[in-house]
């Protein structure tokens, strides 16, 4: 197939591209390089089915040029803002980079004939509640703009689907770690680690409690429902039944860099406003599916630290 990844130069898209190029399909990335890096795409580059074209989304000529010089079968769209708590001084982030690249991935898609999207949505569109959430679980009041866009995304990519006969796979991760991280809290701490090693800074009281779940996991859980499901929208909470503490996550990089610092803790509830202390899926539709994570939340984030202390330390 001829697949078209956008954001496939961040995280969690240069793993899907590496995936997508080894099944043979021929892959084109189409990123600003706004969060990823060239380096996440160093391997696929030498590969003849690779294309990489750097550009907005939001640059609708360019964009939709890329489109026009290719037939593609299928759209992974990753592109977003990832940066949660950057948009809450500027809610424009999200709405132009989470909500409008989506809207203008569907546009595209429309005028070119595409019928399939695969897209990256998030736990964050269920807001702030205690309960295992559920795929029909509601109503959903997101507590960050970031979530507000994704769920907007998806109600756009409903509404394509059912005006111009679109068939859309909407996976919803939790946190995501791995290699080529480009973002989040393992990172954070490392940062903070490096220019203080005597004190780490934990924002909130440490006890926000949340799944997270290994990249190559992830990878392997959209593309089994990518390939496993067949309606109009398919559909699909994405994780890993085990989670992990932030006082955890400090616990480990400490213990990981040989250090013994003292963590402090700036107290409240959650680390940021928009930030979700708790969260828990319900996964009972995927495990039903076939799908589950090989590795639990500690041991992703563990494999995380590891990667970044051993292997990405230029990046920090
Ligand atoms: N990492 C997580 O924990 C997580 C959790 C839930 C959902 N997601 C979603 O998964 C997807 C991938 O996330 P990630 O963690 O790899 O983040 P990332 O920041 O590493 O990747 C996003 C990519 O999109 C690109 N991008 C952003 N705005 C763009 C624009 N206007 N035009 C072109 N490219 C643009 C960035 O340069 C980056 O390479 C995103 O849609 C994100 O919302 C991630």
């Amino acid at each position: 197939m001829k697949i078209l990844i956008t954001g496939g130069a961040g995280f969690i898209g240069s793993h899907l591209t590496d995936r997508l190029l080894a099944e043979g399909h021929s892959v084109v990335v189409y990123d600003n390089l706004s969060l990823g890096r060239l380096d996440n795409i160093e391997e696929a580059q030498k590969n003849p089915n690779f294309s990489f074209i750097e550009g907005d989304i939001l640059d609708k000529e360019k964009f939709f040029a890329v489109f026009e010089n290719n037939k593609f079968d299928i759209v992974f769209h990753m592109a977003a803002n990832s940066d949660i708590a950057r948009s809450h001084a500027n809610p424009d982030v999200d709405f132009d980079n989470t909500l409008r690249t989506t809207y203008n991935t569907l546009l595209a898609m429309k005028e070119f004939g595409v019928k399939k999207i695969v897209f990256a949505s998030t736990s964050a569109i269920y807001g702030e509640t205690l309960e295992k959430v559920a795929e029909t679980y509601g109503p959903l009041f997101p507590a960050s703009h970031y979530g507000a866009s994704k769920l907007a995304s998806e109600a756009y990519i409903s509404s394509f689907c059912e005006n111009y006969g679109i068939q859309a796979w909407i996976t919803r991760f939790p946190n995501v770690v791995g290699e080529r991280s480009t973002h989040g809290v393992i990172r954070d701490f490392i940062k903070k680690l490096k220019k203080t090693p005597e004190r780490l800074e934990v924002l909130g009281n440490g006890m926000q409690y949340k799944p997270y779940l290994y990249v190559k996991d992830l990878v392997e859980a959209i593309l089994y429902v990518w390939k496993n499901t067949n309606d109009k929208i398919n559909f699909y909470n994405l994780g890993v039944d085990s989670r992990t503490r932030v006082k955890e996550i400090a616990q480990m990089v400490i213990e990981e860099m040989g250090l013994n610092a003292k963590i402090e803790y700036t107290g409240g509830d959650r680390g940021w406003v928009g930030d979700v202390p708790e969260f828990n899926y319900n996964l009972d539709k995927i495990h039903k599916l076939g799908w589950e994570a090989k590795n639990t939340s500690n041991e992703a984030v563990r494999k995380a630290i590891r990667y970044i202390l051993e292997i990405d330390k230029c990046n920090l």
